[in-house]
């Protein structure tokens, strides 16, 4: 009798409850990227920054281009490998490369490294046969091309948007209000940086608009909340709307 009573008392305490509230929460404080090995001058910090929002922009283009190949049920190898991905990214690089200083030259090799490990390692996804959606998309490609360029170099990128579907993507403060500035301002937005800190270190943050184009509508479209191919709700947008941004934060020599 008394052993039913501490079970039921353990089992309706409020403690229970308090437990269960205090579960996935994220953790308070602390910064999530705090070694950034790559440094640039102050000077040079917003033309670097662009150049990596600007280059994973036009990855992410390159992939898009090949969306209905890869999405073909009946093909299985695709022949988009990374060395394929990477020799057409490189010439979509090209008029970047112009002025360029040897530093940003170099850091833009590393991204270039994991914008083609991130191809790499998607192949067998990529050439699945019998399958139409095999998740992988640009969003998803820049993503890990961003995990793989941030473990390399500890420059941040991250993608966040309005309604966002990965995780990894929530805006944090400063990305709210920039975005939302975005947001209304439309197909006007331009991209805009501010000098700040994360944890101790000085850093240039870089913000480019996303814009959607009319494939994208498939499932950043219309109607809100109808569910798209995947299942996510529609975000009930149109072309040209904002939907996110690509977000940079680079670290500044001090
Ligand atoms: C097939 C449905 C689909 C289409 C079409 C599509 N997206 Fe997405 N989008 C997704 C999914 C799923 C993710 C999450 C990918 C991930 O990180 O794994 C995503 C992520 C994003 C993100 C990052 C924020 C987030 O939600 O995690 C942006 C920005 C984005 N998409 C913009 C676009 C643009 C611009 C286009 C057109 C060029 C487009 N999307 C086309 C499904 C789609």
């Amino acid at each position: 009798m008394k052993k039913l009573l501490i079970t039921s008392m353990l089992l309706f305490s409020p403690l229970s409850t308090v437990a269960e509230e205090a579960i996935g929460i994220p953790a308070k404080g602390g910064q999530p990227e705090y070694l950034f090995m790559e440094k640039v001058t102050r000077d040079a910090a917003p033309a670097t920054a662009k150049i990596i929002s600007d280059a994973l922009a036009l990855g992410r283009l390159v992939i898009f281009a090949q969306m209905s190949k890869i999405g073909d049920p009946k093909l299985g190898d695709k022949g988009f490998t990374g060395d394929v991905f990477a020799e057409q990214w490189q010439a979509a690089l090209e008029a970047q490369l112009i002025g360029i200083s040897p530093e940003q030259e170099a850091l833009l090799k590393k991204l270039i490294w994991a914008g083609k490990l991130s191809m790499d390692i998607n192949q067998d996804r990529i050439n699945t046969q019998g399958v139409k959606y095999k998740h992988f998309l640009p969003a998803k490609w820049a993503r890990e091309t961003g995990l793989f360029f941030n473990a390399k170099t500890g420059v941040v990128t991250k993608q966040p948007s309005v309604n966002y579907r990965h995780p990894s993507n929530v805006p944090d403060a400063t990305e709210k209000k920039v975005l939302s500035a975005f947001v209304k301002a439309g197909n006007t937005a331009e991209a805009t940086g501010e000098y700040t800190k994360m944890g101790k270190q000085a850093v240039y943050r870089y913000f480019e608009p996303v814009k959607l184009m009319t494939p994208c509508l498939a499932c950043h479209g219309k109607p809100k909340g109808e569910l798209d191919m995947l299942g996510y709700e529609k975000d009930g947008m149109d072309a040209g709307d904002v939907v996110g941004m690509i977000s940079v934060a680079i670290a500044v020599k001090q």
